[in-house]
């Protein structure tokens, strides 16, 4: 009987000692930690979530194997504007009989951001990889000239799947690259020439 009785009588006298009780989190108020994780990274809009791990290895492997020496603006020119990195080259690579040829025929490595009038935003993600992997240009057509894409066949599905998602998070840069040139015909966008040569 005292002893069902003491109980009560210490919880009462808990509760004056101190008027306000301290509860830290009056200071502060819950924030949902998913909206923090899924902040926009530096660039935004690059990484959707899910995708994150595909897109790094996919910047990891346009780099490593050098698309933007070709694809990206001055790059051939020994000057890459990097603000502008991947979205096509005014300056354009001979591909005909370069030392026999006066007048040879000429690419201009496009834009490769997602511009859908300029760059390949208005391809699907299997056209993007045969372009790669096969020379395919978007119709299926002739083999893209110039690109060493030979060297690119044996990629694995992964790596260019995640290739394509990598492409598909840079922003979108209009730039239209002039149009090829067939040999013969005088070319009005300066190009270089490529290739290895042996004396016959
Ligand atoms: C040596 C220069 C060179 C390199 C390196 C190169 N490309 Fe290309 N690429 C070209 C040229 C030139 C064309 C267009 C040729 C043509 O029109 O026949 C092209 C075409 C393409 C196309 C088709 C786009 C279109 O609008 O026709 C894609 C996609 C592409 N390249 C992606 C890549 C990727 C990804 C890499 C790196 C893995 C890469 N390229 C490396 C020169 C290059």
């Amino acid at each position: 009987m005292r002893q069902r009785f003491l109980l009560p009588a210490v919880l009462l006298f808990a509760a004056c000692a101190s008027e306000t009780p301290y509860d830290p989190l009056d200071d502060y108020e819950e924030v949902d930690a998913v909206t923090i994780l899924d902040a926009p990274s530096p660039s935004p809009g690059r990484f959707a979530p899910g995708e994150r791990d595909a897109v790094v290895r996919g910047e990891y492997l346009v780099e490593l194997l050098g698309c933007g020496a070709c694809h990206t603006p001055g790059a051939l020119d020994g000057q890459p504007d990097m603000s502008r990195s991947l979205a096509g080259s005014g300056t354009g690579i001979a591909w005909s009989n370069p030392l026999g040829t006066e007048r040879p025929g000429i690419v201009y490595p496009p834009n490769i951001t997602p511009d859908e009038d300029t760059g390949i935003g208005g391809w699907t993600d299997r056209q993007i990889a045969e372009a790669i992997r096969a020379g395919l240009g978007r119709h299926g057509g002739r083999r893209i000239m110039t690109m060493p894409w030979q060297g690119y066949a044996r990629l694995s599905d992964d790596d260019v799947t995640a290739m394509v998602a990598y492409l598909r998070t840079l922003d979108p840069v209009r730039h239209r690259v002039p149009a090829p040139v067939e040999p013969g015909q005088v070319a009005r966008d300066p190009f270089v020439y490529f290739g290895v040569y042996r004396r016959r």
